[in-house]
């Protein structure tokens, strides 16, 4: 929640008290250079003990609540049957209106599924944007991912609200140039994740809505982070202003013919989840679910997990719930526009952004600047970031590099983890950053998988430039800190 100062400043604030914390330690200058020579330049690749401020993802690592943490306690282990699952059903009814659910371990076995089940060789599959889990499990499955956002989605620096809308005449043609036959279904993401976590509005969520049914295309919500998404419409979106984030969710609930989510986001747990009203996708999920996944009343989660996901996902919809990271992630963005550094506009759902061809713009994009970008904030900080840049990218058939859409670090803001102490460091030193940009260079493959290269790659630093940068660190700050 934001709450204003007598002196007339907004400042964001924690609606929930601290009651268990982990200690983290700031590993000095040379250790990190150490650490991130080690794990080849790649953010994924260090250890948490050498990190200070873990912004790498708020996937799986947001704070649970009390009662989340105690209704663990009386999880229900059957392998069949288990009390848990018919916990999860009534949150699901209650919370988002769906008959129908299966939980899955997580997000990306929830994409497996749909392009196991849905997608046909061939087939197209027309999004606001893509989530690369999302993209790799869809065309595995032979179908072709269409991103068919608005013009100026892309653009870092915006006041454009809803970055994240589907482009509604660009749909059309889609229909009109594949055939409704050939669209396995329509599916938009709730807050755009690699575009910057950007909302869709619920008008365009309608229009999608309206132009898919007369189609007969499927609506697939991917509601990983819906809670956020519904929370910008209200901020955002005149007509709901007034609306609870609720009713806000459960309006567009009833826009999708199916849904899915990561519960490690929104849910603030470990696993996933597909919903849907309809018998008939329901019957098909239960069928394939215990070959991938495990039993119905399971689906590879945790009975644990079960239990705090029905909890999160009541939870989520609360206001304060459902602002504690957005409200903290428009402080931080606001606080880095204010010191020149190119972030992201407007803030987005699930970090804060930095354009890292702005900010690094002598760094061609087949040198990788987010990759860099997301390396030299940990030298300079300890702050762990990720890359979503052209490293987040896989190789098209012919072996080809393909050049992301945009290079962003990003820094993500995990639920009521962090305070505003930590995101005024993280500013200082990205400030720091960007005073001495250009001592940072570009990266080059050593390692590097087939499929999704991002996570396990390991990069050199051309010309050794995290050595240059330590030690500029270390004239302006001690080797200490
Ligand atoms: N969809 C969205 C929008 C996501 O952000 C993610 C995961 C997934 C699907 C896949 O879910 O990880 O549970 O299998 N995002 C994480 C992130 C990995 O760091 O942004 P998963």
């Amino acid at each position: 929640m934001n709450i204003k100062l007598s002196n007339g400043r907004v400042i964001p604030i924690e609606m929930h008290k601290v009651r268990i914390v982990q200690k983290t330690t700031l590993p000095p200058i040379g250790e990190r250079l150490r650490a991130i020579e080690e794990g080849g330049y790649n953010t994924f690749l260090l250890r948490s003990r050498d990190i200070f401020i873990d912004m790498l993802t708020d996937s799986g690592t947001n704070a649970m609540s009390d009662n989340q943490l105690a209704s663990m306690m009386v999880s229900d282990d059957a392998y069949a049957g288990g009390e848990s699952y018919y916990k999860l059903l009534e949150a699901v009814k209650d919370v988002m209106g769906f008959d129908y659910c299966v939980p899955v371990h997580q997000g990306r076995a929830a994409e497996h599924l749909l392009g196991k089940i849905f997608v046909k060789p061939g087939d197209v599959i027309p999004m606001n944007y893509h989530f690369t889990t999302t993209k790799a499990h869809l065309e595995m499955a032979g179908g072709k991912v269409l991103e068919i956002y608005r013009d100026d989605a892309l653009d870092t620096v915006s006041s454009n609200p809803f970055k994240g809308n589907l482009d509604i005449e660009k749909f059309k043609q889609v229909i009109e140039k594949y055939g409704p036959e050939h669209i396995s279904f329509i599916r938009m993401e709730a807050t755009t994740n690699l575009i910057g976590g950007q909302p869709f509005s619920m008008a365009n969520l309608k229009e999608v809505k309206e132009v898919a049914s007369r189609h007969d295309i499927p609506v697939v919500i991917d509601c990983s982070l819906v809670s956020e998404n519904a929370y910008f419409i209200k901020r955002r979106e005149k007509e709901y202003e007034n609306a609870s984030v609720e009713a806000i969710v459960r309006e567009m609930m009833a826009q999708a013919d199916m849904i899915y989510l990561s519960g490690r986001k929104s849910t603030c747990v470990r696993g996933g989840l597909i919903a849907t009203n309809n018998p008939g996708y329901f019957e098909t999920l239960k069928a394939w679910l215990p070959v991938y996944e495990g039993f119905i009343t399971y689906g590879g989660m945790s009975s644990k997990e079960i239990e705090a996901m029905a909890v999160g996902l009541r939870e989520m919809v609360d206001y304060d719930a459902a602002s504690s990271s957005a409200d903290l992630i428009e402080y931080f963005v606001t606080k880095m526009v204010e010191r020149g550094i190119p972030a992201v506009t407007p803030p987005g759902g699930l970090a804060g952004h930095v354009d890292a061809i702005k900010f690094l713009p002598h760094i061609p994009q087949s040198e990788y600047p987010a990759g860099a970008m997301a390396a030299a904030i940990y030298l300079a900080s300890g702050v762990r970031s990720m890359e979503r840049g052209s490293i987040s990218m896989d190789r098209d058939s012919e072996g080809n590099d393909v050049p992301a859409d945009v290079e962003l670090a990003r820094m993500a803001v995990p639920r009521r983890v962090y305070t505003m102490s930590h995101i005024e460091y993280v500013v200082d030193r990205l400030d720091w950053l960007h005073q001495n940009r250009n001592l940072v260079k570009g990266l080059k493959f050593y390692h590097e998988p087939p499929v999704l290269r991002f996570f396990t790659g390991k990069l050199n630093a051309l010309e050794n430039w995290g050595r240059t940068l330590a030690d500029a660190f270390k004239a302006d700050f001690g080797s200490e800190c």
